[in-house]
């Protein structure tokens, strides 16, 4: 698999040492069917990793299967399927997620979360081929590729008796560890180009960053990896017109006074209008709608120095609704 000008394969943006050798692992990976196990920190990419594996030599369907939702009565169904019958409201026989990998890919999302009971029939299907459905009285034989994925330490939860050590064995066979954000920082750019590129083409506003922008976005530490990443960017192309970003245009959280400080006329706006409130680094990265709101109302007002009326404009909505919604927030 060659690596496009852009540093771009199936999805996985990145030209780090670290992406290179995941690269070389998904190409390892797509020339045998044997079970792969990615890990890595929420938002590091195991998905796109186990799409990419699939697309570099897809055979049937890729089917993601969400481990996590397998609760209740159904979860055996859902996974397996069902006789008619069989139970009430088994009114025809149903096919479950793992025939309908049959001839391709199941890809088992966060495996950590899939309940006891089930992780022995799983470890029955990567060992024998052969499932049963609910209610069927014969095994069924398959033929499909397992991927698992989990943001948690699977080994600790086989300690703890959470997660069956035979099914981790199983699994263990080929593992490939995404890299958290923060260890390949050198990657931020070509993504931020790629979210911005790929927000415009759903007619977002294209923007660019400035140097202290950049400078701030390369400092943060991305606790919610390449997803927080992808969030703030989105973020910012709804909130902002066109043209180049202002640190005031970040999220809070990027504001550290560490970093890059905010410009002093902005400061000087903000102290005028009382908004400094929203500029200090709040303790959680994760910013509410309410918040963001506020904080885009603010944003307009310090770039029109305070004049509603062209705030309204800037904020695309009508000038009673930036009254309340001042009064609502306490701007004043
Ligand atoms: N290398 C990458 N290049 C481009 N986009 C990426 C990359 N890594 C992740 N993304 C994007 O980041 C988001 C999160 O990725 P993904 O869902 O694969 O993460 P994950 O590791 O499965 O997270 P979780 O553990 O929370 O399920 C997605 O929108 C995905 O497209
Ligand atoms: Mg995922």
């Amino acid at each position: 698999m060659s690596l496009p000008a852009n540093g771009c394969s199936h999805g996985l943006m990145g030209q780090s040492p670290l992406i290179a050798a995941i690269r070389r692992s998904i190409e390892k990976a797509s020339r045998n069917r044997l079970p792969v196990l990615l890990l890595g920190e929420s938002g590091t990419g195991k998905e796109v990793v186990a799409r990419a594996i699939y697309e570099s030599n897809p055979r049937g369907q890729f089917v993601p299967i969400d481990c996590g939702s397998l609760v209740g009565t159904l979860m055996e169904s859902e996974l397996f399927g069902h006789t008619k019958g069989s139970f009430s409201g088994a009114t025809e026989n149903k096919k479950g997620l793992v025939e309908l990998a049959d001839g391709g890919t199941a890809f088992f999302d966060e495996i950590g979360d899939l309940p006891l009971e089930l992780q022995v029939k799983l470890l029955r299907l990567i060992q024998e081929r052969e499932f049963r459905p609910v209610g069927a009285l014969s095994w069924r034989k398959v033929d499909l590729r397992i991927i698992a994925a989990t943001h948690r330490d699977l080994k600790a939860e086989v300690a703890r008796g959470r997660f069956r050590q035979d099914l981790y064995y199983r699994l263990n066979v080929m593992t490939i560890r995404l890299p958290a954000l923060r260890d390949r920082k050198e990657d931020i750019p070509l993504l931020i180009g790629h979210f911005i590129d790929q927000g415009r083409a759903q007619g977002l506003p294209e923007f660019c960053c400035g140097d202290d922008v950049m400078r701030a976005l390369m400092s943060y530490d991305w606790p919610g990896n390449v997803r927080e990443l992808k969030h703030c960017i989105d973020r910012m192309a709804a909130l902002r017109s066109e043209g180049t970003l202002n640190m005031w245009d970040l999220p809070s959280a990027l504001q550290q006074p560490h970093q890059s400080p905010v410009p002093h006329d902005l400061s000087d706006v903000l102290e005028q209008h009382a908004f400094h409130e929203f500029v200090l680094p709040p303790k959680s990265p994760v910013i509410s709608l309410p918040d963001s709101e506020k904080q885009a109302i603010c944003n307009a007002l310090a770039q029109t120095g305070g004049e509603r009326g062209k705030a309204a404009i800037l904020l695309q909505i009508g000038r009673t609704t930036l009254y309340r919604k001042m009064k609502q927030y306490g701007i004043a």
